[in-house]
């Protein structure tokens, strides 16, 4: 399909399906080759083809994935990375210098306060971190002291807090900063942050962009020509790019991730009104029960469905979470989230293990599900079982 002005009004799920996706020009192949090339034959010096010359600054793949992801998002740009990581410290890096401030929430990835606590602070990042959902204590640390960047993830991940991207972005550009959303659990079906207000995006593309647990990769996406222009400077300087074939794998999970992010929501809503109440549970943690306090928030700001992440806290503390995370069946139990297939973890001792002792600290008794695509009925009675187990 080309991309005319009608492309731009159609909706996401064809977006993600058609855009960056011309057939190839000599065979007519419905989908693009991967261009496993580290480099391009020049017809003279300095006379490329199409502008392609070596692999690490530009390669048509990663070409196709940018159009994509920057068509889905709405945005002018989308650039691929080769980790979530890679996309967080190149954003930071394009964005901060020695001497500036970035205020973080206190519910984030581990990997994301491990990268600025042990690497942006030496640096001479000034980090604070904040509740971000509670809009009086961000307004309080913005007067407090300069901050350039606020951070947000939401729903943030173990805890599932919501934040209100709207009302956050308009309370950090009154006092001169930009605001970033990690929007990784949402992912751009459920949740458009830039038009939200937001300056920035960034995905681990290895969760729900990839959506089968088979590529690791990162993105950001923004609006501003000037910080596109860093990003993909230090892109090619630092060189933490995909490799074409993991592009292709990113590109061909991105093009069903509308209906896959409806159906991992139905689940995850699903089975959180299930285990709502279970004797063996302290806690559910999930945005699109009542129950939740950013259930208003998150039913207004993401459209669809409330994600696939649940979090549930155990009554019996963490000897309980920790024997419950083994007891699964079709739950397997591992690292990261997103993919078809269900999984679950204890963060305290996996994903969030490098924020013990600190300000972001999870509970030790908390599980944290990722709600595959599976039958529900069966996720239903896997989970079930290993609870009566217990
Ligand atoms: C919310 C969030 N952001 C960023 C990352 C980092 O992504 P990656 O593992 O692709 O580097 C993760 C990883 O789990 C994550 O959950």
């Amino acid at each position: 399909m080309n991309m005319t002005e009608n492309f731009a009004a159609t909706r996401l799920a064809t977006r993600a399906i058609h855009a960056g996706q011309e057939a190839d020009a000599t065979t007519g192949a419905v989908v693009p080759p991967i261009y496993m090339t580290s480099t391009f034959k020049q017809d003279g010096v300095g006379a490329l083809r199409g502008g392609y010359d070596y692999s690490r600054s530009v390669n048509p793949t990663r070409d196709v994935f940018d159009t994509q992801l920057a068509a889905v998002e709405g945005a002018r740009y989308a650039v691929a990375l080769s980790s979530g990581l890679a996309a967080i410290d190149v954003l930071l890096r394009s964005t901060l210098k020695p001497g500036d401030s970035i205020l973080l929430g206190d519910d984030v990835y581990g990997g994301t306060y491990r990268l600025l606590s042990k690497v942006f602070v030496p640096w001479g990042v000034h980090v604070d971190v904040v509740d971000v959902t509670d809009l009086q204590a961000v307004r309080s640390k913005l007067s407090q002291h300069h901050i350039d960047v606020v951070w947000v993830e939401t729903p943030s991940n173990p805890l599932l807090r919501i934040t209100d991207i709207w009302a956050t972005s308009a309370l950090a550009h009154e006092f001169g900063a930009t605001l970033v959303v990690d929007n990784t659990f949402a992912s751009p079906v459920l949740q458009h942050p830039l038009q939200d207000g937001a300056d920035a995006v960034v995905y681990s593309t290895t969760k729900y962009i990839g959506g089968h647990s088979d590529v690791v990769g990162g993105a950001i996406v923004l609006n501003d020509p000037e910080v596109y222009e860093k990003v993909t400077f230090l892109q090619n300087a630092a060189g933490a790019v995909p490799s074409p074939f993991d592009s292709w794998l990113t590109t061909r999970g991105l093009k069903t991730l509308d209906m896959r992010v409806r159906r991992h929501s139905a689940n995850a809503l699903s089975l959180a009104r299930h285990v709502e109440g279970n004797a063996k549970i302290e806690r559910v943690l999930y945005p699109g029960l009542e129950s939740h306090p950013g259930h208003d928030v998150a039913a207004r700001q993401m459209q669809g469905g409330f994600g696939g992440m649940i979090s549930i806290q155990l009554k019996d503390g963490m000897e309980a979470a920790k024997t419950f995370v083994g007891r699964t069946e079709i739950f397997t139990l591992a690292e990261s989230l997103g993919g078809v297939e269900s999984l679950i973890e204890h963060p305290a001792a996996m994903t969030h293990a490098s924020v013990s002792g600190t300000a972001l600290q999870v509970p030790d008794n908390l599980v944290r599900l990722s709600v595959g695509i599976e039958s529900i009925e069966d996720l239903t009675e896997d989970i079930d079982q290993a609870l009566a187990s217990l």
